[in-house]
């Protein structure tokens, strides 16, 4: 299938296990008359597919997948990884994660693995084997999904024996001797120079902050373990299977690099839950939270569509999409009647092939009780059901997937973040939240914008190209801006460690042809800015450029703040939304690109087909002439060339 002709479709997420089977043919005609295509099960259901070891029993999911499939529906399978069943613990009683103070982390919810542990890998295998040679030619499976949240509740670190031998081979494999690793960790400092890889423990339990180096390596180290756990499943099932391979990444979640992981998948998809989003994970005042509280900040679900179509490499769906309250944040409000399709139709305009509502009924048991679905767990609709109705009547005149390339580039690094999280240097100090920040920046204007990888190796179909706080580039990378014939803008704390966590010489930012370096650097209380020459200030991080660079924007204290060698910039600080709007204005006019600053709220996305506007206040918002109402979308289609 070619990239112009994927379509746009829906679905849901499903749990015939939670049903009486007399309930399922209904559900399965309601799916197709609510206009679904694809339908999500199986990813939670080990204990029922293997009720004890080695003893499958298929049955009754052969014919959960027949009856959706009699509808015409499409089974999106999962494997049943994140949930192991409690004979599993028994036979391997060492299989839990450990946390970073010691305490295992045990059975009775989900999640209770070790990505190192090789047993559970076997027991993994062989039930993943099971299901791709029984379903891997079923004509109703027509995608995988492996496993589901890969770090949901915070379990990619542990602190096990496992991960602890598992690493130790890592380090081996990666430093050859223990003389290099210690040159490479600056081991010489308070002593702790190790003679054999076996004596290296895990960064947890020190008497005060462990060695960056060794920390940033852990990091590594996790995040392979879940790259090669992940592979794993991919590879059995594509020897079974032709269908796509896809796994449900999550929002605001870096603890491994899902570039990595994305490499061996067809399609990326991510978990999208705005309101919970917004109460539990987004740093924002309370004046924001609360305009927003029934909404979801404006660009949280936008920032995860770009990056997600990035690691898909063009293919990406919502595998979840937030129907309702939710359970587990704080507080857990309705969303503004409108929203469930409005957030639909923002990662339709983003690219998106699939959005599935999670779930189809609530579930009047268990954990997730206070979790809406499309249905009550009566049956009866619940506020979403119409709403997901409108938007399948609503792809019938917009049927074909796809976004228009933007002008701006933006790079994300999963490895920043790690180190500014392991050397933040001030309190508050977050990579993602920085990139989050000037991505916002660029929506507010209107902007289209793509999210690149950190080894990204062409930018020429860019125009402005943006990498702050990129701890280390990447050779690829470095060409690559040498090459560039657009705009730049690197900073704050870009390319200032080497890769081995150390800070190089010549000082950083070392870039080409760029007659600057960080003579200084401060991290600072919110409420300390340094204020800027042409209004707006640095806030959290400054950091004082000496060379000769041609200097565009001076803090009040005369040091420069934004620097410049020709196109490339370097910025010393992390700019307030003032400084910051006016840096990315004034980069855009110079590269002719059109900016809109847009109203608080309202936001923009271009398809090739269509411009979208997409209103999350809870007022009407007017713009170009038309009113939005609250939770509104509005589309008109694009004159060629607009
Ligand atoms: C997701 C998870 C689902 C369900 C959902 C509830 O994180 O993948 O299984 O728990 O949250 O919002």
């Amino acid at each position: 299938m070619n990239d112009t002709a994927r379509q746009r479709s829906l679905g849901v997420c499903y749990y015939p296990e939670h049903w009486p089977e007399s309930q399922w043919a209904e559900d399965a005609a309601r799916m197709a008359g609510l206009g679904l295509t694809w339908v999500r099960i199986g990813e939670f259901a080990w204990s029922r597919m293997e009720p004890e070891p080695g003893r499958y029993d298929w049955d009754w999911l052969d014919r959960a997948i027949a009856t959706l499939g009699a509808r015409g529906l499409k089974v999106v399978l999962g494997t049943p990884t994140a949930s192991p069943p409690r004979w599993m613990v028994d036979r391997h009683p060492d299989m839990f994660a450990v946390d970073a103070a010691g305490k295992v982390r045990g059975f009775g919810s989900r999640r209770h693995y070790d990505f190192s542990h090789r047993g559970y890998r076997v027991e993994c295998a062989k039930i993943v084997t099971a299901m791709a040679e029984r379903y891997g030619k079923n004509p109703h499976v027509a995608a995988w999904q492996t496993d589901n949240e890969y770090a949901c509740n915070e379990t990619t670190l542990s602190y096990s024996e496992a991960a602890k031998a598992a690493f130790q081979d890592w380090l081996a494999q990666k430093y050859q001797s223990p003389d290099a690793l210690n040159r490479a960790w600056g081991n010489v400092f308070w002593s702790m120079e190790y003679r054999d890889f076996r004596e290296i423990g895990l960064p947890n339990l020190t008497v005060c902050e462990p060695n960056p180096s060794h920390v940033m390596d852990f990091r590594r180290f996790a995040s392979d373990e879940v790259q090669s756990f992940n592979k794993l499943q991919v590879d059995i099932i594509r020897k079974h299977s032709a269908a796509p391979v896809a796994h449900n990444f999550m929002g605001a979640i870096t603890e491994f690099d899902h570039w990595e992981v994305g490499a061996d998948l067809d399609i990326a998809s991510w978990d999208s839950y705005p309101l919970g989003f917004l109460s539990d994970r987004i740093p924002a005042d309370a004046e924001h939270k609360r305009r927003f509280v029934r909404q979801g900040d404006p660009d949280f679900q936008a920032f995860h569509h770009d990056l997600y179509r990035a690691v898909g490499k063009g293919r990406w769906w919502i595998m979840e999409q937030q129907p309702g309250p939710v359970n587990w944040a704080p507080f857990n409000p309705d969303p503004l009647p409108g929203m469930a399709r409005l957030w639909a139709w923002e990662a339709f305009a983003h690219g998106a092939e699939a959005v599935c509502y999670f779930r189809w009924r609530q579930a009047p048991f268990a954990q997730e009780q206070m979790h809406a679905g499309l249905l009550r767990p009566d049956s009866a609709p619940a506020q979403a059901f119409g709403e997901a109705m409108q938007v399948a009547q609503e792809l019938a005149a917009m049927p074909v997937a796809g976004t228009a390339r933007a002008n701006v580039a933006l790079i994300f690094d999963y490895a920043s973040d790690w180190a500014w999280e392991i050397q933040p240097q001030g309190r508050g100090f977050s990579y993602f939240w920085l990139v989050f920040h000037i991505y916002k920046g660029l929506r507010r204007l209107g902007l289209n914008v793509d999210i690149l990888p950190p080894d990204v190796a062409d930018l020429s179909g860019y125009k402005l190209v943006l990498a702050p706080g990129l701890f280390s580039l990447s050779a690829p990378l470095k060409a690559a801006l040498a090459a560039h014939k657009g705009t730049s803008v690197l900073g704050p704390r870009t390319n200032t460690r080497t890769p081995d966590f150390a800070i190089p010489v010549p000082l950083p930012p070392a870039l080409p042809g760029l007659d600057a370096v960080i003579a200084r650097v401060e991290s600072l209380p919110p409420d300390v800015p340094v204020p800027l020459t042409e209004g707006g200030a640095l806030v959290h991080w400054r950091e004082k450029l000496e060379g000769g660079a041609t200097v565009v924007e001076s803090a009040e204290d005369g040091w420069p703040a934004l620097v410049a060698a020709g196109k490339l910039h370097y910025l010393g600080g992390w700019p307030d939304d003032t400084a910051l709007t006016r840096i990315l204005q004034r980069a855009c006019a110079a590269e002719g690109i059109e900016t809109d600053p847009l109203p608080e709220g309202l936001r923009r996305r271009d398809t090739d087909t269509h411009r979208f506007l997409f209103n999350y206040n809870p007022v009407p918002a007017e713009w170009g002439g038309v009113s939005i109402p609250p939770a509104g979308v509005h589309w008109t289609v694009r004159e060629p060339g607009v």
